[in-house]
């Protein structure tokens, strides 16, 4: 089965390319893990951030019902439903049972920045909760090197400078030890190789889902 089959193809901005998002999902997992272990959070902690990091935006696939078809939507109609997707998230993944609060509030919450103007409660500063702090940073990072339909992915250092530009929106403890964890580890968590092991684990994937469907 190709993943790729899924896109909608509409060329709105709510767009989306169903494998990409599993990538993105991958590679805020791996950041965020990493980043907890860091910050020295118990074993349990960092395990239940990276669950938190696959599925942090599977709201969004949900966004396309709300889109309209024909090319004339308003872009500001497609920017008020991208803002949904968090409480999106929050509520598929609700609705099952199975996740933690923690995992829940962190993925509600994975939009609120420092300075109280994220979305979808405008949290500021420590009412933010811990896990969903840490999942902005790798969030933003991740997204920054990644290609995108807009524009090619930022190289580490060009990521990090706009981040930095941009650093009112993020704990700052939180921030440094994601800085210190990827100047430390380079090898592991550069973008290139972490793409690479997404990939890997991507297209192991689609070969389980073919063998179940042969
Ligand atoms: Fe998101």
């Amino acid at each position: 089965m190709e993943l790729d089959n899924q896109t909608s193809g509409t060329g709105h901005i709510v767009d989306y390319n169903l494998e990409e998002e599993i990538f993105h999902g991958i590679y805020v997992s791996k950041l965020v893990y990493g980043l907890a272990q860091t910050l020295g959070l118990e074993e349990a902690v960092s395990k239940e951030l990276a669950v938190a990091g696959v599925l942090h935006d599977i709201g969004k696939l949900k966004l396309n019902r709300y889109i309209y078809e024909e090319n004339d939507t308003l872009v500001v109609e497609e920017i008020k439903y991208v803002r949904m997707h968090a409480k999106l998230s929050y509520e598929i993944l609700k609705d099952q049972n199975r996740y933690s609060d923690f995992i829940l509030e962190s993925i509600l919450h994975h939009h609120e920045n420092y300075d109280g103007s994220g979305y979808p409660d405008n949290l500021k500063a420590d009412a933010i909760p811990l896990g969903a702090k840490l999942l902005r940073v790798c969030d933003v990072y991740a997204a920054l090197t990644s290609d995108r339909p807009y524009r090619s992915s930022f190289d580490e250092n060009s990521a990090m400078e706009l981040m930095i530009d941009e650093v009112k929106n993020f704990d700052l403890r939180v921030f440094l030890a994601f800085q210190k964890m990827i100047h430390l580890d380079e090898e592991n968590f550069c973008p290139t190789r972490i793409k690479q092991d997404c990939k890997f684990q991507l297209n192991l994937q689609n070969m389980k889902t073919e063998q179940t469907l042969s």
